[in-house]
């Protein structure tokens, strides 16, 4: 991982060196901010109108006053500084509510902090990774639907994976299976497809709102109706989605072996290609 070579804050586009932003800024004392990651392929990026449309729906719920439709001539202004307008890359965009004193009530004429820069990232036409997982009691709060910056539950639950030699941490709360540290994750049970619905305990990725289309369109059963814990060893498949996770294969869960080797499973694969092709 490397810094940006350039910054896009507030309108002005600076070396990343020099974008700085004041220690009263919301984000920083509350994590009172919001954030979005796309791609960029082939000189396009992908769902790009999805991606700014939750985005537009995530300032709305936390009452953050921007209008998403300013980035849009933005973004290309700052690829061009950047020097990444035709290159495969990673765009991030934080919005925070802005600078006040501190107080936990929104402050009123306030203006949000903008910050968007881009690096080169080029996405492998297929995720190879077989990933083993491990599992821990989802204990973030309760509006996971929200894509905020205050992210430590996220952090906290990953480095535990990252501690395991794992992939990524699944995680459950109330006995049913939600989604993972930093992807949507995604069941197959008899040839059906099973993911927790799109409700305040996950955030519903445009990847997973992608796999879903997919299903639909290779007459594969897509149902959003959550997996028990208890239901794991019934699980023939398993996989995890997410903007560079793409589609990612899960081998391992815990000590429980879904594939050994580097095999995946047959409706696995099929996304995969399927999402190759889309792309
Ligand atoms: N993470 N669930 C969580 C908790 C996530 O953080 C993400 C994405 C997803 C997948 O969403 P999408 O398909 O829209 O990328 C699901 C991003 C990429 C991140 O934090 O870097």
């Amino acid at each position: 991982m490397s810094y940006p070579d350039k910054v896009y804050l507030n309108g002005q586009i600076v070396a990343s060196a020099e974008a700085k932003i004041s220690v009263f800024d919301r984000g920083f004392i509350f994590g009172d901010g919001l954030y979005e990651v796309m791609v960029q392929i082939n000189g396009n990026f992908f769902y790009e109108k999805e991606h700014l449309a939750r985005l537009q729906s995530g300032l709305h719920k936390v009452n953050i006053d921007f209008d998403v439709a300013i980035l849009k001539n933005e973004i290309p202004k700052l690829l061009h500084a950047a020097q990444l307008r035709d290159v495969d890359c990673m765009l991030y965009i934080q919005i925070t509510r802005g600078v006040a004193p501190r107080q936990h009530s929104f402050p009123s004429n306030i203006k949000p902090t903008v910050m968007m820069y881009a690096v080169p990232k080029l996405l492998p036409e297929i995720n190879l990774v077989n990933a083993h997982v491990i599992t821990r009691k989802d204990f973030r709060w309760s509006r996971c639907d929200i894509k905020m910056t205050s992210l430590l539950g996220n952090v906290m639950l990953n480095e535990e994976a990252m501690q395991h030699d794992c992939y990524e941490t699944i995680l459950h709360r109330n006995g049913v299976f939600t989604e993972a540290s930093h992807s949507n994750l995604f069941f197959v049970k008899d040839g059906e497809v099973y993911t927790h619905p799109a409700d305040e305990h996950i955030l519903n990725g445009i990847t997973r709102i992608v796999v879903i289309e997919l299903c639909h369109l290779l007459g594969i059963k897509i149902i959003e109706e959550a997996i028990k814990v208890a239901e794991i060893d019934s699980i023939d498949e398993a996989f995890l989605t997410g903007t560079s996770t793409q589609i990612a294969a899960i081998q391992n869960i815990d000590d429980h072996q879904l594939y050994s080797g580097n095999k995946k499973g047959p409706i696995t694969k099929r996304l995969q290609e399927a999402f190759l092709k889309l792309k």
